[in-house]
């Protein structure tokens, strides 16, 4: 590369960078200071670290706050009412900008592929939508998922035979590397193709972009996010060109036939669909095994009841995902104008949903901030959010959540927390990054139904 384009190049990152995230960053740091609500969710550590208090502040102020920026919602029928509204719709990465920023951001971006930019799932509405959902749902059948469980519990098994046969010199395991990262990694990857000698390199990709559902990142952050997106990017064009080639018998090579011969996706939207279920299928599973290891931990009494009661293990994944969700929120814009909870919403107006305050939503859930395992009603949870855009891999991983937790408590009933572990860096997505344990004897594998 010749000096004078990487000097180019840098100038142009660093633009896209203040037009997508600096400037919000420098103004939400000062709404912050002000206590607006959304300039405190981009910019104060404290709600980082621990937004439960910050959702309660909020609660009493009612179902629709309005903050400087956008509005906001911690009510589970608000959230529940705009996940389901043909009124409001997602947005597309940078849609919601003031406009010179906009115009910044469209002539400095790069064409990298981006969760939150078109042809994303995540950032199109009908008729795209249906399209693509369509043709995830035709390779992800009812059926197909139903057989992966077996292939979870497989995966699980040989993990955990590893950690028992090493589980490190001081006998303390970073539960997060060792397990919660692997099971995800590898059930979606025997799903989609992925060979093994791959693995590490696409989850150290994810790891690098999972800040990018984030608002406001500082420029070192975006620089991570963006070599995070460009190396990931170039794996994805170099393993569907594999795969066309060589087609096994795993969904991914199914997508990309349904792509090439029914459907008719062009390039950019297949390696869209795939590079989604792909990144969604990892980045956000580890936090809910790592939520979960670290909350039944914490409480010793709910532990037992699930070691005296093993149905109730699908209760207590709902459970886990309603009290320490691992996506916390999402946004959708007005695209009319609109009456929300009784407040005018005008059109291209943006709705931040706080989908983890929704599930500790008093008015739903009877002493929401109790982690209990039994609670019947734990599945009205929003944390897969709801209506057209409702998870796609929602019940892979209730699977990966049930059999990823039983098997690893049934195997190690004595583990205890050795060091306090340290949260991963994203406000999203909320998980840990590190979580040291002492495991303690292991038992041997007790198969289950
Ligand atoms: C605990 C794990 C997971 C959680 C909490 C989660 C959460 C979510 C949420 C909240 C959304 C919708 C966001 C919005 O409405 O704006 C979503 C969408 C999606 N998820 Fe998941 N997810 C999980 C696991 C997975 C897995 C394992 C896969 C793939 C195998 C997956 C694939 C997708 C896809 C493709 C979409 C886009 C759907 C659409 O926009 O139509 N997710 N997920």
């Amino acid at each position: 590369m010749s000096c004078g384009y990487e000097v180019e190049a840098r100038v142009r990152q660093r633009l896209h960078w203040l037009a997508m995230h600096g400037v919000i960053r420098g103004l939400a740091t000062m709404a912050a200071r002000r206590g607006d609500p959304q300039g405190r969710l981009v910019a104060d550590p404290a709600v980082r670290a621990d937004p439960v208090p910050f959702y309660e502040e909020l609660r009493p102020q009612g179902p629709l706050i309005r903050g400087r920026i956008s509005f906001l919602t911690v009510d589970h029928g608000v959230a529940h009412e705009l996940l389901r509204s043909e009124d409001f719709r997602v947005i597309s990465l940078g849609a919601n900008l003031p406009a010179p920023l906009r115009w910044l951001e469209r002539r400095t971006r790069t064409g990298l592929l981006h969760p939150l930019r078109p042809p994303s799932l995540l950032a199109v509405e009908a008729p795209q939508h249906t399209r693509y959902r369509k043709t995830v749902s035709a390779v992800f059948t009812p059926r197909a998922v139903a057989s992966l469980r077996e292939r979870v519990e497989l995966t699980a098994h040989t993990l955990l035979d590893r950690l028992a046969d090493d589980p490190g010199g001081s006998g303390v395991v970073d539960i997060v590397d060792r397990y919660c990262a692997l099971l995800p990694v590898a059930v979606i990857s025997d799903i989609l193709g992925v060979p093994e000698r791959d693995r590490a390199r696409v989850l150290q990709f994810g790891e690098l972009a999972a800040p990018s559902l984030d608002m406001g990142l500082s420029w070192s952050q975006y620089r991570r996010v963006e070599s995070g997106l460009a190396g990931f990017n170039r794996w994805l064009d170099d393993h569907i060109a594999e795969l066309r080639r060589n087609p096994g018998d795993n969904l991914m090579s199914e997508l990309i036939q349904a792509s090439d011969t029914d459907v008719h996706l062009t390039d950019e939207e297949l390696r869209a669909i795939a590079g989604l279920v792909l990144a969604a299928g990892f980045e956000t599973t580890v936090n809910l095994l790592g939520n979960g290891i670290r909350l039944l931990i914490d409480s010793p009494e709910q532990l037992a009841v699930l070691q005296q009661r093993p149905e109730l293990w699908p209760t207590a994944v709902e459970e886990i995902l309603r009290l320490d969700s691992p996506v916390q929120l999402t946004a959708r814009v007005a695209a009319t104008d609109s009456v929300v909870a009784g407040t005018p919403v005008a059109r291209g107006e943006m709705v931040v949903l706080c989908l983890a305050a929704a599930n500790r939503d008093p008015a739903v859930f009877d002493h929401p901030h109790r982690f209990d395992v039994t609670r019947d009603n734990a599945g009205r949870h929003l944390s897969f959010s709801g209506g057209r855009h409702f998870c796609l891999g929602a019940a892979l991983a209730r699977a990966e959540g049930e059999v990823g937790l039983s098997a690893f408590f049934d195997r190690f009933p004595e583990v205890g927390i050795a060091a306090a572990g340290t949260r991963r860096d994203t406000r999203v997505l909320r998980g840990w990054s590190n979580l040291p344990l002492r495991l303690g004897p292991s038992r041997a594998m007790v198969p289950r139904g």
